[in-house]
């Protein structure tokens, strides 16, 4: 018997390298090409396997290929189903919203109208801009320092980090940024309930000044919790009080639920943990099972745009649909958000044991399965609040350390310096302390390397 040989990960990423767009993100501190995935886990070409803590940042809440994720995939593939349909309805389409409407709070879905977008969430995002802007017949939009909303031209308008915006001219106008309550790095230099009692004060005045040089907005968004941003809770306090601020001055408040959305943070959606009801809520990610969908749900009497108004081919993905009433029914058939809540614990536990014997974790933080931890200089000087300047080199060789361990975990927050935990709701006890146990070592062996030498 011949064995064909072994194409190795080099192979393919110097192809990657030669064709694909210098753009590309993930290959560069994800350096293989998979072959199988199944679970949390991947396989490379090479036959190595590592423990997916990325999840496709944080879509495959049931994890990679789960079996009722494939079953329905299978059965639309079986059923003669057009798979693509623009938005002329389906028995699926039908079956979807019936199944995301009943997993929202009553008084949200009771009132609800949805969008079915382009499949990515940056175009769900794109969607509610121009919703409110025509409902409200306004145009500036509030965002937060700190917030991802996507790619697009809109989308990265709202976006904090200026990295990928510098170079882009011409951005969406009439974007205006306020502090988010991140609490390590308060822009106060308070921190803690103080730092969030400014930022809503600060908010307020914004609002209410005349001469805050801010039109009356067409909207406010914000995620609950920041993922791509450093993965920072905002407390429910501040949430509920960002609520009021936007309710009484009749903003539309749009919450961006595309990386916390189904179960994620402890709660089928974030906004639930601070028990407000939003006006706009959009999803993407999860609610696919795996497959590109996204949509815009909000309060009906913002359902004021014409005809056409909102479009985009791939808004009838019956595959994508299908997944989704699987993977939705699956989570709240399994209780999965609880799972998240109870992992996502045990999970942070953990890192604060760990940062206790460590010289560069400035804060171990999350909800539910969305966990970061902040690597710092500890061996530079701390701020008033006693926080440390970002150590993104240390932060990188941390997550270097953890692939050469088969853990893949991503960066993001300020400067890189947040190794984030995405893993899928599934997890379980003993992946999450195996998990750790790399963790661990891939920390004493990243500070040996640049604190010791
Ligand atoms: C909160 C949030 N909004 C929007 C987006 C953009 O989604 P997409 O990458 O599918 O355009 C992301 C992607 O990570 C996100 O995390």
């Amino acid at each position: 018997m011949s064995h064909a040989p072994v194409i190795q990960n080099a192979h393919y990423l110097a192809n990657q390298e030669h064709r694909e767009s210098n753009a590309r993100s993930y290959p560069r501190r994800i350096p293989i090409a998979i072959k199988e995935a199944s679970g949390i886990t991947v396989k490379d070409v090479e036959g190595k396997v590592y423990i997916d803590c990325l999840s496709g940042a944080g879509t495959l809440a049931l994890g990679h290929n789960h079996p009722v994720v494939i079953e329905a995939i299978q059965q639309v593939l079986n059923s003669h189903l057009p798979l693509h349909t623009l938005d002329i309805t389906t028995p699926v389409k039908d079956e979807f919203v019936e199944e995301l409407f009943s997993s929202l709070p009553e008084e949200f879905a009771s009132r609800a109208k949805i969008q079915f977008c382009g499949p990515a969430g940056a175009d769900a995002v794109e969607a509610a801009l121009k919703l409110v802007k025509t409902a409200t017949g306004r145009r500036s939009i509030l965002s937060f320092h700190g917030a991802y909303h996507g790619m697009t031209h809109g989308a990265l308008s709202l976006t904090g980090n200026v990295g990928p915006k510098q170079s882009v001219a011409s951005l969406m106008p009439d974007v205006h940024f306020l502090p988010y309550p991140y609490s390590y790095r308060c822009p106060f230099n308070q921190g803690g309930e103080l730092g969030e009692q400014i930022g809503h004060q600060y908010v307020q005045h914004v609002l209410d000044d005349p001469e805050s040089g801010i039109v009356s907005p067409a909207g406010l968004i914000m995620e609950i919790v920041q993922g791509e941003g450093g993965v920072i809770p905002a407390p429910d306090n501040w949430v509920r009080q960002i609520r009021s601020i936007t309710r009484e001055r009749g903003i539309p408040l749009i919450v961006d639920e595309v990386q916390t959305g189904l179960g994620r943070t402890g709660k089928l959606f974030a906004f639930e943990h601070a028990d407000i009801i939003p006006d706009v809520v959009i999803l993407s990610k999860a609610i696919g099972g795996s497959l590109p969908l996204a949509v815009v749900v909000y309060d009906k009497s913002l359902d004021q745009w014409a005809p056409g108004a909102h479009a985009g081919t791939f808004r009838g993905n019956q595959m994508a649909m299908a997944a989704g009433i699987a993977t939705i029914r699956f989570i709240r058939e399994n209780k999965l958000e609880t799972n998240a809540a109870q992992m996502g614990n045990r999970l942070i536990s953990h890192l604060k044991e760990i940062q206790k014997n460590s010289s560069s974790i400035g804060e171990v933080r999350g909800r539910g399965l969305m966990v970061g931890v902040e690597i710092v200089n500890t061996q530079l000087k701390s701020n008033a609040i006693g926080s440390y300047p970002a150590y993104p080199e240390l932060a990188r060789q941390i997550q270097q350390e953890c692939f050469t361990r088969g853990l893949i975990l991503e960066l993001g927050g300020r400067y890189g310096s947040v190794v984030r935990f995405l893993p899928p709701l599934l997890i379980t006890e003993e992946q999450v302390d195996h998990i750790c146990g790399i963790f661990d070592e891939a920390v004493r062996a990243a500070e040996k390397k640049w604190l010791h030498t």
